[in-house]
This record gives C-alpha cells, structure tokens and sequence, in this order.
C-alpha cells in the first residue's frame, strides 16, 4: 500500500497501465535484458496531488548517457529564448542577480542568462548533457538538487534570486526536499518558477502517453496551491505555455513576500475544483479515454497494416514508450522509428524493441504512413515535412484525436 508522497494522505488508484520499461532507457540490441516496473497511476483525495505508485530510482533514469537531449526542437529551443528574456526582466534592477536552474540539460536556457554576463549556476546530474552546457559556458554542478545540495549553493554562491525548472520538478519523488532547499537557497523577495505538463490538459486529450516514470507528478493548480502551502510559500501566479502538449508555468513565492496571488490563480482553483479534480470521480471519463484512444489506434494501424502498407513511428519519444508498451504496438505494425537525437539511432526501442533509424532512411525510404510519436512537435515537423506530405506520405496523429493526416 502507498501513501501520499507529500501529505502521507489516503491515496486511491486512477489507471492500472501494468508492467513498463523505463521510457528513455534505449536497447544497444534488440535482445538486451531491460528493468520492469509496475506503472500505477494515484490520487491523493487530501492534497489533490497525481503521483506515481512504484517510483524507479534517479539513478536508473539520469545517468552519464541520458538520452533526452532538450536542443533537438526548435521550437523548445525559441520558447527558452523568450523565457530568458522574461526572467531578465524580473531581476534586472537587482544588483547582481543570481538566477540557478534545476535539471538544466545541454543549457537550452541559462546559455541566454550566461551569454549575458549575469550570475547563473544549473544543477544536473546527467554527465553528458551536463558537459554540453559546459561547452557553451555555463556554469554547472553535476548533482541531483534537493536540500542537501541547496545548502551547498546557498553556502558557497549565497542567496537566489530565482530558481527555476522546465519539465523536472516533476521528476523529483522527493518534492518535500526540493521545497525545503527552494526554501533555504531563494532570497526573501524570490521567485521558485517551475513549469510541467498541465494534468488537466493531459486529462482533456486523452494524452495518457505523458505518464511514465520520469514524470512522478501530475500538476494541476490545485496540487501545486496545496505544496506550495504546505513548505512556506504562497502560489501568486500561474502562466499556460505552449509547450510538451500544454504546460503551466507556476510562480511561487515565500509566504513572508507582501506579494498577493494574481486573479488567475483564483479562476484555475475554482475550474479545476468543478472539474472534480480532488476526487477520484473526476478521473472516470479520463479512465475510458485512454482505453478507447489505445483501441482505435491500434485498430486503425491493424487495418492499415492488412492493406499492405508500410507504417513507421516518428520521433522516439519517452511518451511513445507509455503508448507502444500499453496498447502492444511492436514490430508487426511499426518498421522502426525515425528520430534525429545521434545517440538514439541505432539502438531499439524500450519493450517493444523496434529499431530506431536515422531521419535520412526516413527520407530514403518515404514510406506511406508514419505515427507522430511526437506529437507536441506537430507543426515544426509538418513544416519539416512537407515535401513527405506532398507527395502522398500521410500523418497518424492520435492526440488530441485520431485522424489521418
Ligand atoms: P520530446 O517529446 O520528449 O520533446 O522528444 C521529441 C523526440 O522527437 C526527440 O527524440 C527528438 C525527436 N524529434 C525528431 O526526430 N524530429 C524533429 O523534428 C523533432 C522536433 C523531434
Ligand atoms: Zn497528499
């Protein structure tokens, strides 16, 4: 039996997915033995939060060949350009500002802080994408971040000005750590920004593929009022961000600042309380969903598949993982997947086992139809692609629906 990771409350079980590899841990061969776990998705009716049952260890997730490299999206490249500039803006008539990213990957954002002269620092436990950050100049400590680690930076560098994380907070299964080193290491006047996935929007399309290991919480405004209560800050702002599918960008501030939460906040409470999202009630419809999303795909690729045409995925994402491993989509329907991170090509995918190639076998090979597995880069790869689909290569997309196109 689990309890609340945060409030040690009551907690009930919303989807059963079974047993799971670890999403970005790719295959040298297809034989290659992998680590199961048991995906179990829960709620906690106390602090509204959406966890993981059965967490996988950091150590297992990010190591020295972490295979998610933030750089390979343009478009993620030009949403960390414009939140450098936004969180300038924030600080700039401070003297000296210190600004300290969590999970900073290969420097996709401090390398505009740092290009600009300001005080930085990013904590990242993954070797090689921690020394690509270093290659662009970035000041970096390999390391997980939590208390521990908080009071190192807040002892050695002093206090900060803002603290921030893109897609980790998420990660972290020990939240209460992170919120007590967010405590310690930020001035009295700071900010703790971080943005994840929105659950409801997950919820909305369907987007069951967004649950696997490295994400151990589901956010909703709810949840993130209720911890930010709970370790001495207060949530004042909240900000969607057109990124992962849909994202929220939550502002937290200690409970001493004489900042008052903004009117949205209010409005995301009262939406996401008649929505149901505090008991298992709400989760029903989203149940049925991620059944119904799983069968018609996998119908829709069979029928396919039977017509004699060759599918293959597109873009080897973590989600696909989720989707391929639940719905029991393998080799017999997706030739291999195409992706452009080098150090994913070649091997094979976590499960199922199917291949991942080069984007240049995709081009060679122009089959018929490919899966968008990576749906949240849609349109940079419609645009991309164009010339694939001008000349009759078709789009699966299966968020938010299924459609060909
Ligand atoms: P993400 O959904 O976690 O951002 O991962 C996206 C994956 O898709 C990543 O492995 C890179 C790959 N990808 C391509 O292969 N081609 C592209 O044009 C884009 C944008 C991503
Ligand atoms: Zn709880």
């Amino acid at each position: 039996m689990f309890s609340c990771k945060i409030c040690s409350g009551h907690i009930d079980l919303i989807h059963d997915f079974g047993r799971m590899p670890i999403a970005n841990h790719y295959l040298k061969t297809a034989q290659a033995d992998e680590f199961f776990y048991h995906l179990q998705l829960l709620l906690c009716q106390k602090c509204s939060m959406i966890q993981l049952g059965e967490c996988v260890a950091p150590s297992q997730m990010f190591h020295e060949n972490y295979h998610f490299i933030s750089s390979t999206s343009q478009n993620m490249s030009h949403h960390f350009e414009r939140t450098a500039f936004d969180f300038l803006q924030l600080v700039q008539s401070r003297r000296d500002p210190f600004i300290v990213e969590v999970g900073c990957n290969d420097g996709i954002f401090l390398k505009h802080v740092a290009c600009q002269g300001f005080r930085h620092l990013g904590v990242e436990p993954s070797k090689n994408v921690a020394q690509a950050s270093r290659a662009k100049g970035i000041q970096i400590i390999e390391d997980f971040f939590n208390e521990k680690s908080a009071l190192k930076i807040f002892n050695d560098k002093g206090p900060v000005d803002i603290l921030y994380g893109a897609n980790v907070i998420t990660h972290i299964e020990d939240l209460a750590s992170v919120m007590k080193g967010a405590s310690a290491l930020l001035k009295k006047d700071g900010w703790f920004i971080f943005e994840d996935p929105y659950f409801p929007h997950v919820m909305e399309k369907g987007a069951f593929d967004q649950i696997y290991d490295e994400h151990i919480y589901y956010f909703s405004v709810l949840s993130v009022d209720c911890v930010a209560r709970s370790f001495g800050f207060k949530l004042v702002d909240v900000s969607p961000q057109p990124v992962h599918g849909g994202s929220m960008r939550y502002y937290l501030r200690s409970s001493q600042s004489s900042a008052q939460p903004k009117a949205v906040v209010g409005k995301y409470l009262q939406l996401e309380q008649k929505m149901g999202l505090n008991a298992l009630s709400g989760y029903l419809k989203f149940c049925e969903k991620i059944n119904q999303n799983a069968c018609s795909l996998k119908n829709m690729l069979r029928k396919i598949k039977e017509e004699k045409n060759q599918i293959v995925g597109y873009g080897a994402t973590a989600k696909s993982s989720t989707l391929l491993n639940y719905s029991k989509i393998g080799v017999d329907l997706l030739d291999y997947i195409t992706d452009n991170t080098p150090p994913k090509i070649g091997k094979f995918s976590p499960g199922q086992h199917i291949p991942i190639v080069s984007h240049e076998r995709f081009v060679e090979d122009h089959p018929a139809y490919s899966l968008l597995l990576a749906w949240n880069h849609k349109e940079e790869i419609f645009l991309k692609e164009a010339s694939y689909r001008n000349n009759k290569g078709k789009f699966i997309t299966y968020v938010p629906q299924l459609e060909i196109v």
